[in-house]
């Protein structure tokens, strides 16, 4: 059985000011009528999957909730995070909770905020995993990579067609050695979904990260069940270590296996993503809200009073209620920056 897992924990910092602590880019409707949760959920339902393990921020548990049931499924639990730890210690508690009555699915994990705009290859390559890791692979889906961006993790595959031993996972390589990558071939970028048993996962986690596990293990134990939710125990989850999947694990397992795929995937990272993603005008405009554009090409605006661009090119204009972004659509990076600052002055 297939047990999706919705990691749901991120901030989505390069998005601000829409995105913010108190309301990350998951739960926004940024590229379509759905959240980018809900649209998580929407994209694995037909195949026929168990209701999802979310884990979250103890912040935003009525949000994940709400906006699930808003598109008509139950979370089958709301594990919530004290604290964060990055999405290996999560990814071990929704293994705890998915094997907890004696059960070992499928997880499917899924980060809840990138957007994949053809489901159907979506659902078909899952299907092309399955036996893979049946048979105790830890499947990562493989984007091919496009630019030496320094935000991904790098698979080097084997040869073969569909899934395929990883040769090397180096997760985030700087930008020299990105490159580097691209230009040898046969690299493809980790997008960040994974199928494994619940048990498999549990066991590498457990050979190369045993403080980890056990700290989580511990949490899980511990936890305050109330309806829906499992609140970890804050202070046994705390002393987990705070690291990804991708170091604890993936770049270290000899059990992992790539399947490539072509689902029109996108993490919307940045507003330039976000630009990419939409649909543009003929000047290459895109915009969420009311926007003239006059004599202005390559823009991106997200607002909610009506926007006016004169002869401007490649911006990013977001308007709030309580701020505005304007900044270069190849700068939009550093909006991390602006978010940094406004912690130091916190
Ligand atoms: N529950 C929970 N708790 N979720 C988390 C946490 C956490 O502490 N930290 C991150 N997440 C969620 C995020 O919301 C996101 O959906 C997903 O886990 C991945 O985390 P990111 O922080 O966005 O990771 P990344 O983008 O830097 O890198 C990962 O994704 C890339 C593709 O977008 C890695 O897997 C890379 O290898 C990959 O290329
Ligand atoms: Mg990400």
């Amino acid at each position: 059985q297939l047990q999706p897992v919705l990691l749901s924990g991120g901030s989505g910092t390069r998005l601000w000011p829409l995105s913010r602590e108190a309301y990350p880019k998951q739960f926004l409707a940024l590229a379509g009528e759905h959240t980018m949760l809900q649209d998580t959920w929407l994209r694995v339902a037909p195949l026929d999957a168990l209701a999802p393990i979310v884990v979250a921020n103890e912040e935003h548990r009525f949000l994940a909730g709400e906006q699930l049931r808003q598109v008509g499924v139950e979370a089958a639990a709301i594990m919530l995070e004290p604290v964060g730890r990055n999405t290996a210690p999560a990814i071990a508690a929704a293994a705890l909770q998915a094997t907890a009555a004696g059960a070992d699915p499928l997880l499917l994990v899924l980060p809840s905020d990138h957007v994949v705009r053809d489901a159907d290859a979506f659902r078909a390559a899952v299907r092309e995993a399955t036996p893979a890791a049946e048979g105790g692979a830890l499947v990562t889906f493989g984007i091919v990579a496009e630019a030496p961006e320094t935000g991904f993790g790098y698979i080097q595959a084997g040869p073969g067609e569909g899934v395929r031993e990883v040769l090397r996972f180096v997760e985030k390589p700087d930008a020299a050695t990105a490159q580097g990558y691209l230009d040898a071939g046969g690299y493809y970028w980790n997008s960040g979904m994974f199928l494994f048993r619940a048990s498999r996962y549990l066991e590498e986690l457990g050979r190369f990260r045993p403080e980890m596990l056990d700290a989580v293990r511990k949490a899980f134990e511990s936890a305050a069940r109330d309806g829906d939710f499992v609140r970890l125990d804050r202070d046994a989850f705390a002393t987990a270590p705070s690291d990804s999947i991708d170091y604890a694990v993936m770049e270290r397992t000899d059990r992992a296996m790539v399947l490539p795929v072509d689902i029109g995937w996108n993490d919307v990272g940045s507003w330039s993503a976000l630009w990419a993603v939409s649909p543009q005008d003929a000047d290459g405009n895109a915009h969420h809200g009311e926007v003239i554009a006059v004599d202005s090409r390559g823009s991106y605006v997200w607002s909610r009073r009506m926007v006016a661009l004169v002869g401007v090119e490649d911006l990013v204009v977001v308007e709030t209620d309580d701020a505005v972004l304007v900044a270069k659509k190849d700068r939009v990076q550093q909006v991390k920056e602006v978010v940094a600052r406004l912690k130091a002055d916190d």
